[in-house]
Formats: C-alpha cells, structure tokens, sequence
C-alpha cells in the first residue's frame, strides 16, 4: 500500500492516470441495487479488458471534511488519518471513476456526500477573494459514469441524486460521460429483475472502458 507522503510527492510530480476504473458504492445497504448495479458497469469495464476495482464507502471508517484547509499546503488530506487516506492513491492513479447511490431524501447518501467532500483537498485556490481555483485532476482525460437508483417514479421523487455526483465530478475536472437513473426499485436487489437497467448499466461501463483505450 502507497504510503501518504508517496501518495503527495506523486501528486506533486502530477503524474498521469493510468488507463483503469474505480468504482465507489454510496449505499449503506449490503447487496443493495447500488451494490448490484456497480458490479453491472464492471462487468462491462472488464468486457473491454480494462482494469477495475471496487470501494464500497459503508466498508471503510471515515468521516467527512472538517474544513481544516490543511490540503491547501499538502495537496492531498492530512487533516484526518481515516479509511480516505487508504484511497486517495487509487482516485488519483484511476483515470475514470463510477459513483453510484441510492437516493435518500432527494439526495445522495450521507457517504457518498462525505466521500466528495473529502475530494475537496484535490482543489488549488489562490488568495484572491472570492478564491480563484482550479483542480489538481483537471486536463488529464478523466472520465465518469453516474448512476443513481430509487424507490418512486419520477424525476423530481430522486431529487438532486445525479446533479449532486455530477456538479463536483465535473468541477474536478471529470467528463461525465454516461449516467443512468433507474426508478421504482426497492427491495435489497430488486434491479436485479430490471432487465433494461441492467444492460444499460453494462453498456456504460462498456462505452467508459471505450474512452480509455
Ligand atoms: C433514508 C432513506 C431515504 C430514502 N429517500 C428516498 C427518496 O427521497 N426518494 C425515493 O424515491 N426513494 C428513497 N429511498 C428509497 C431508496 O432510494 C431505494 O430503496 C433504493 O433502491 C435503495 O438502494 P440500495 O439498495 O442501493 O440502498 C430512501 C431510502 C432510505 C433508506
């Protein structure tokens, strides 16, 4: 496992991702639909022979941004020594990431909220006031897929779900190439059943996998 200060030298160095995909789960429910329509866009990532792997955000013990602004020295979170700084290396070396949530509450989970705040060290501000700022993973060619699940029928019943995912990757400097809102889903791996979901999920893990090679 990459230490913090290789994790901070390389991103220092800026270093270029490499060609595989991370996927991050935000639901806390084990075997849930999130669980079941990541390993779906995987599948599909894999189809294509790209590398991928998994972190589901309920397994791994970490709090969310205490506004510390230690990141604006070091670059990369040393505020907090939790469960993110055993992924930030995986982030920054994955040239494309999958989110997926369940809605809760019009919104994305508690985890998923936290694990973006905790994307808040990879921001470069100046001094001006307001604060100028770009991203440190801006203009390296990377890519994401969205995709969110939940229980009622409409748009407006999901809430902010893909626009909170979409908003931040894309300030991050993520091109967001594919998302998914499937609708109507409740019980633990109902989507399962959801024949059309399910391919779509694989699609897109295809056509991310297609922009990487
Ligand atoms: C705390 C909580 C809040 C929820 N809020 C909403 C909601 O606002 N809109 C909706 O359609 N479904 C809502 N749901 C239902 C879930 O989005 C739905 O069951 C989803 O399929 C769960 O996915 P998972 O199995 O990946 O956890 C909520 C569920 C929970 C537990």
């Amino acid at each position: 496992m990459k230490t913090l200060s290789s994790i901070i030298k390389a991103n220092n160095e800026n270093l270029l991702p490499e060609n595989k995909v991370l996927g991050i789960a935000g639901s806390p429910r084990k075997n849930g639909n999130s669980d079941v329509l990541l390993r779906q866009v995987l599948k599909g990532v894999s189809h294509e022979n790209i590398e991928c792997g998994a972190i589901q955000l309920r397994d791994i013990q970490f709090q969310g941004c205490i506004g510390c602004e230690k990141c604006r020295k070091d670059k990369i979170c040393t505020g907090l020594k939790d469960g993110m700084s055993l992924i930030y290396s995986q982030i920054i070396t994955s040239k494309a990431l999958v989110l997926v949530s369940p809605t809760h509450n019009y919104n994305i989970t508690s985890w998923m909220k936290a694990f973006i705040d905790r994307l808040y060290c990879f921001y470069n501000f100046e001094n001006t006031r307001p604060r100028a700022w770009s991203s440190q993973l801006a203009d390296q060619g990377r890519k994401a897929v969205l995709i969110a699940v939940c229980e009622q029928e409409t748009q407006k019943d999901m809430g902010f779900t893909l626009e909170a995912m979409r908003v931040p990757m894309e300030a991050l400097g993520y091109q967001v190439i594919g998302e998914q809102a499937i609708f109507r889903i409740f019980d633990r791996g109902k989507v399962k059943e959801d024949t059309e979901g399910m391919e779509k999920a694989f699609t897109l893990g295809q056509n991310l996998a297609k922009t990487l090679i």
